[in-house]
């Protein structure tokens, strides 16, 4: 069967869990060239993904690791269509008992790793003069929420870095778009939310469809980005957050009968 990305490399960050192994899967499912990296490995990698798509070991704050992985995809595909950086960790707090050591660590992985990853294949995108990059910030960089002070900082510097390289790389036909997504269910979600207990529901019913989302919808509106359905798209924030952010809800709904 021939998927609609046959013939584009796409190389993803934080590719072995969640958002960017979800990311991966469908990519490979619309015949891309598929090449992961992350920090920790997955056994069940090639089962999900295919046989000959390499996920590569790399932390992303490791600027010339980042640069030898795009050296190693060049030397064996030639060139890069597409990029998705998923790596990212969680962290926070209130700021007057913030660790600053954790601070800094979520800075890096979160802003400073994305923005090494786009300048690593921002070479070869331009010398294409095509590329479309794909950050993947959070709904929690567009809006503040309880205790989130160092996650949604790391986050909303992802999105004013998308938007900026977004204007800087235009010109020479790469895109950038940064997906803000609402919570979702992955190992990430699995290691934080449940801890909240029952206030866990409240911000579950903030997502206006009333559910959590899955890794599987974020990979669709990546791979829309990725793909030339958005040829027209760039500087965009995204959220795919089934309305987390289209307003407060306080259940109103229930009185006008719309439940
Ligand atoms: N799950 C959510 O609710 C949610 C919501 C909004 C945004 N996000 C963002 O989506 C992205 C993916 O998160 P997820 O939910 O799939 O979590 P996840 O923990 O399942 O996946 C994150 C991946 O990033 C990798 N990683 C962490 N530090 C790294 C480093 N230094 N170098 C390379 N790789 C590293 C991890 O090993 C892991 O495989 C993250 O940037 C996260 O902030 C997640």
């Amino acid at each position: 069967m021939h998927g609609r990305l046959e013939g584009k490399v796409v190389y993803i960050t934080g590719a072995a869990s969640g958002i960017g192994l979800a990311c991966a899967q469908r990519f490979a499912e619309e015949s891309a060239v598929v090449v992961g990296s992350d920090i920790q490995t997955n056994d069940r990698w090639s089962d999900l993904v295919g046989d000959d798509a390499p996920l590569f070991e790399l932390d992303v704050r490791d600027e010339t690791a980042q640069h030898e992985i795009v050296s190693r995809i060049l030397a064996e595909y030639g060139r890069i269509d597409g990029v998705v950086t998923a790596a990212g960790v969680a962290g926070g707090g209130p700021v007057h008992a913030l660790d600053i050591e954790n601070w800094q660590l979520v800075q890096d992985i979160n802003l400073t790793g994305t923005m090494l990853t786009a300048k690593a294949v921002l070479p070869t995108m331009m010398e294409q003069r095509s590329g479309s990059i794909v950050t993947v910030a959070s709904i929690e960089g567009i809006e503040g929420c309880e205790g989130g002070s160092t996650y949604n900082a790391s986050k909303g510097g992802v999105i004013l870095l998308t938007k900026n390289l977004a204007n800087d790389y235009g010109r020479l036909g790469i895109r950038a778009n940064a997906i803000c997504p609402g919570f979702i269910q992955t190992p990430m979600f699995e290691a934080t939310v449940p801890l909240m207990g029952e206030r866990a529901d409240r911000i579950r019913e903030q997502h206006k469809l009333g559910r959590w989302g899955e890794a599987t919808e974020i990979a669709g509106a990546a791979y829309f980005l990725i793909s030339e359905d958005s040829s027209f798209v760039t500087g965009v924030a995204l959220p795919v957050d089934g309305g987390y952010t289209a307003g407060h809800w306080y259940g109103m709904t229930t009185l006008m009968g719309l439940e």
